[in-house]
């Protein structure tokens, strides 16, 4: 995927996905492990971060895009909070092993190809602390716009696309394969949502699922 796409998403409105931190994480804010640092992923404008780092967490963060990546490190200011926040790839970003006592992937893994998505499980599993928290919230096969993504983009997997137009991959998880990515992992909350998202854009539907897990010693 291009960094064009998201940075077009960004530059087109003041902020694109509110101030309001991921649900399932912000309700288990309590079970991170003070022990290491927090990794997100995809970091965007921040959300999760900043609210991490209100409550006294030391928070990482990486985004493809120099807007979104600017916008955070803008907020960050604002609050006097320190967010170390960097452009870079997450299919090319070293992941130090054993970091992080908390990994991040808020609305992200659903633009890779099903390879990446292993690659990027498998490095973040080694960059997460025994006893260690994933936050993992994507869309599903119930995503309501997926019925236009399947007109109009190519079809490469079962529930995997690439879109010409925007240059980049869109993918859509079962609960099952969800699982897969974090067995071995015990399960702390897993929620299957559907709501109107009124953060950007119209008014739209979603379809999300919402994993936390936690690395199992051993
Ligand atoms: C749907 S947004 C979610 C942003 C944020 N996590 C949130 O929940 O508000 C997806 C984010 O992933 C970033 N992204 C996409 N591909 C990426 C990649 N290969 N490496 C790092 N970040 C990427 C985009 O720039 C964008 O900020």
């Amino acid at each position: 995927m291009k960094q064009g796409y998201w940075e077009k998403e960004y530059r087109n409105v003041e902020n694109l996905w509110g101030y309001a931190p991921s649900n399932q994480l912000s309700k288990y804010i309590d079970l991170i492990p003070k022990s290491g640092k927090i990794l997100d992923i995809g970091i965007g404008e921040g959300r999760n971060a900043i609210f991490l780092a209100m409550k006294g967490y030391e928070v990482e963060g990486i985004d493809i895009s120099n807007t979104a990546i600017k916008r955070c490190m803008e907020l960050s200011k604002e609050y006097n909070l320190r967010i170390d926040a960097k452009v870079d790839d997450i299919r090319t970003f070293d992941v130090k092993p054993g970091a992080y006592s908390c990994i991040i992937l808020s609305n992200v893994l659903n633009f890779f190809t099903d390879n990446d998505i292993k690659d990027i499980m498998t490095k973040l599993r080694n960059g997460l602390q025994q006893n260690g928290l994933i936050y993992i919230n994507v869309f599903d096969e119930e995503e309501p716009s997926l019925t236009k993504v399947k007109e109009r983009c190519h079809r490469l997997a079962d529930l995997t696309f690439y879109d010409e137009k925007n240059n980049m991959y869109l993918h859509y998880f079962t609960k099952e394969e969800l699982g897969s990515l974090v067995a071995g992992y015990e399960t702390i909350s897993l929620v299957k949502s559907n709501f109107l998202d009124i953060t950007h854009g119209n008014p739209h539907y979603h379809s999300t699922l919402e994993i936390l897990s936690r690395k199992k010693e051993g």
